[in-house]
């Protein structure tokens, strides 16, 4: 895939931003007055870490896997770290998230946001604990590295498909096989990371069954 960079000072959003461009556009920006984490949360986007939303045309084969081949495009693009996914699309350095992944469709388009804590992390009023990669990469050194892995995983996938991904992904996840608990919007479910079914669901083993969800907060217990 041929894609071509737009770096911006600061924008609201580089998610919002990405809409104007066609599929193959990636933006940057230096710093966001209005990043935006899942759920509508704030994404604090101080300078000096990673804001950048792909552009992709919309894959109806690939969307659902899209958090999928980019959490692993993300851990594979950190070689000289020891970081951990957790479901459905963080990055976790020694059980801290330092990169968070926001998906939202735009028509034909679907914008993979991508913000990672290369130098600095939030920390106060946190859902979940930060960490930062203490500035060894500059934001485009990363994103060159991220085209390299999406490419990479994008050629798996064609050839080999979901399950390929899945058990890569399920290598470097965290929890699996453990007790955690999920936060949906109305309830906390407590129950095993059993696995990841063939849509991507998260599956949850609470006593005999097993619950396939599609959308919740994880967190290690
Ligand atoms: C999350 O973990 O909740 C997802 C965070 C995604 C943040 C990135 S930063 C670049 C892009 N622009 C945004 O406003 N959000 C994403």
């Amino acid at each position: 895939m041929k894609w071509e960079i737009k770096q911006f000072n600061s924008l609201v959003s580089t998610n919002t931003t990405a809409r104007e461009y066609p599929a193959g556009t990636i933006v940057m920006a230096e710093t966001q007055t209005g990043g935006r984490g899942r759920y509508g949360r704030i994404w604090q986007s101080p300078r000096g870490n990673l804001y950048v939303s792909f552009v992709f045309e919309s894959n109806p084969m690939r969307d659902q896997y899209l958090s999928f081949l980019t959490g692993l495009a993300l851990a594979e693009s950190l070689p000289e770290f020891n970081v951990r996914l957790k479901w459905p699309n963080d990055v976790l350095l020694e059980g801290k998230k330092v990169a968070g992944i926001l998906l939202e469709n735009a028509g034909d388009k679907i914008i993979v946001g991508i913000g990672v804590n290369l130098v600095n992390n939030p920390d106060k009023n946190m859902l979940y604990p930060t960490a930062n990669l203490g500035g060894r990469l500059s934001p485009i050194g990363l994103v060159k590295r991220l085209m390299i892995q999406y490419e990479a995983l994008f050629a798996v996938f064609e050839k080999k498909g979901f399950n390929k991904i899945r058990a890569r992904w399920l290598d470097l996840a965290t929890g699996v096989g453990e007790t955690i608990s999920v936060h949906l919007p109305t309830e906390e479910l407590i129950g095993t990371f059993h696995g990841i079914s063939d849509e991507g669901a998260l599956l949850l083993k609470t006593g005999k069954k097993v619950r396939s969800i599609t959308a919740g907060d994880v967190f290690l217990i």
